[in-house]
């Protein structure tokens, strides 16, 4: 059996240091908040050369609390890939704000540039890229789009971590960024977690607030805010694990490529890099109109993959009430239907990567 992912190889490579993290912090008595998550949020904003970090929840969590931090709310909307996973999405519409959707690109799956002016509106703040399995969105484009428009921009850099555009690191280019450390990501925690990085003072300051309850001072609420620490734990295993997310970044690239060479050929549509990019690979996505009969075949031979994401959100309940249909955006739709992932993570053997070829190539002659 081949997994999609793997998270026990990574701790038993690791066991030792996060053993002895876990043990300490069990020691140390802090469990929310504290020495260990302020350590974390000055490695991770240091590791992405920002100057505030904040350890929060979970990477939904990131959203919400940037939307809220920007003063999002009724009324206003907030422009989004149509292809991303539902939480990029239902958060806008968690604080009463409507998404705008923009079809992608269909060879990098990213927010298509050409397509985000005609979505603004009087009533746009915000654009949000993603950058969708690890591969950076075309930041330039966007910043300057929000520039003339006068929009914020939120990075939602869940799946990135490590990715760089022109050579800076994505989620530094807006006005906040937002991760997850969600177990299977890239910087992945032994539950769930996430954070936002910001360079604006006052920014840093609201989201702090809001993660505790709106405090500045201990049960003195300015606002209703939220519960919604990274507790300590997490803080340091993933503080464990930060010195080794390069080294991990390079595997999935050099295991990613190696896939692509020997899947292209048969006809397969692999993965593209544009030039400007430096992908980390959160996700090997292929695409094939008979996505669903290779997808069996697949788990006939015990090789897991999956659908990321079968339904764009446009398409999904919640969003009924906006009115939007199928064939709005067809780049999204059709992304949906055809690609697969397969199993990537940095321990994954040589052998096993041959056994996936084998049967992906198997199935297509
Ligand atoms: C693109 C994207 N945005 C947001 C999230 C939400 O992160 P979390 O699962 O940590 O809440 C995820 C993670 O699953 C994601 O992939």
């Amino acid at each position: 059996m081949i997994p999609l992912v793997d998270l026990t190889a990574q701790y038993h490579s690791l066991k030792k240091e996060i053993d002895a993290a876990v043990l300490s912090t069990l020691e140390s008595g802090h469990f929310i908040l504290g020495p260990t998550v302020t350590k974390f949020e000055e490695s991770i904003a240091s590791y992405l050369g920002m100057d505030f970090g904040i350890g929060l929840a979970s990477g939904t969590d990131a959203l919400v609390l940037a939307l809220r931090a920007l003063n999002i709310g009724d009324g206003d909307e907030v422009i989004i890939p149509a292809y991303t996973f539902f939480a990029t999405a239902g958060t806008v519409m968690s604080v009463g704000a409507k998404p705008i959707f923009v079809d992608v690109d269909p060879h990098s799956y990213q927010i298509d540039v050409n397509k985000i002016k005609d979505a603004i509106t009087p009533k746009t703040k915000v654009i949000i890229p993603v950058h969708l399995y690890g591969h950076p969105a075309e930041m330039n484009p966007i910043l300057e789009i929000a520039r003339e428009n006068g929009l914020k921009v939120i990075e939602d850099n869940a799946q990135a971590f490590g990715a760089e555009y022109q050579g800076k690191k994505t989620g530094t280019f807006g006005d906040i960024g937002c991760l997850s450390f969600f177990p299977t990501k890239n910087l992945g925690a032994f539950g769930d977690a996430g954070a936002v990085v910001t360079n604006d003072p006052s920014l840093a300051e609201r989201m702090r607030m809001l993660r505790t309850h709106g405090w500045k001072k201990k049960y003195y609420s300015e606002e209703v805010g939220y519960n919604s620490r990274l507790d300590a734990l997490q803080a340091a295993i993933l503080q464990a694990k930060l010195p080794y997310v390069d080294t991990w970044n390079q595997k999935r690239l050099e295991i990613s490529r190696r896939y692509s060479e020997q899947l292209a050929p048969v006809g397969i549509v692999v993965p593209v890099e544009r030039d400007w990019a430096k992908p980390v690979y959160h996700l090997y996505i292929i695409r094939t109109p008979r996505r669903d009969e290779l997808q069996a075949c697949l788990k006939q031979k015990g090789i897991a993959s999956e659908v990321y994401y079968p339904l764009p959100p446009h398409l999904s309940i919640p969003c009924r009430k906006f009115g939007y249909k199928e064939g709005d955006f067809p780049h999204a739709e059709l992304a949906s239907q055809q690609t697969l992932a397969l199993p990537l993570y940095p321990e994954l053997t040589l052998s096993q990567q041959d056994e996936v070829v084998i049967a992906v190539r198997e199935f297509m002659s």
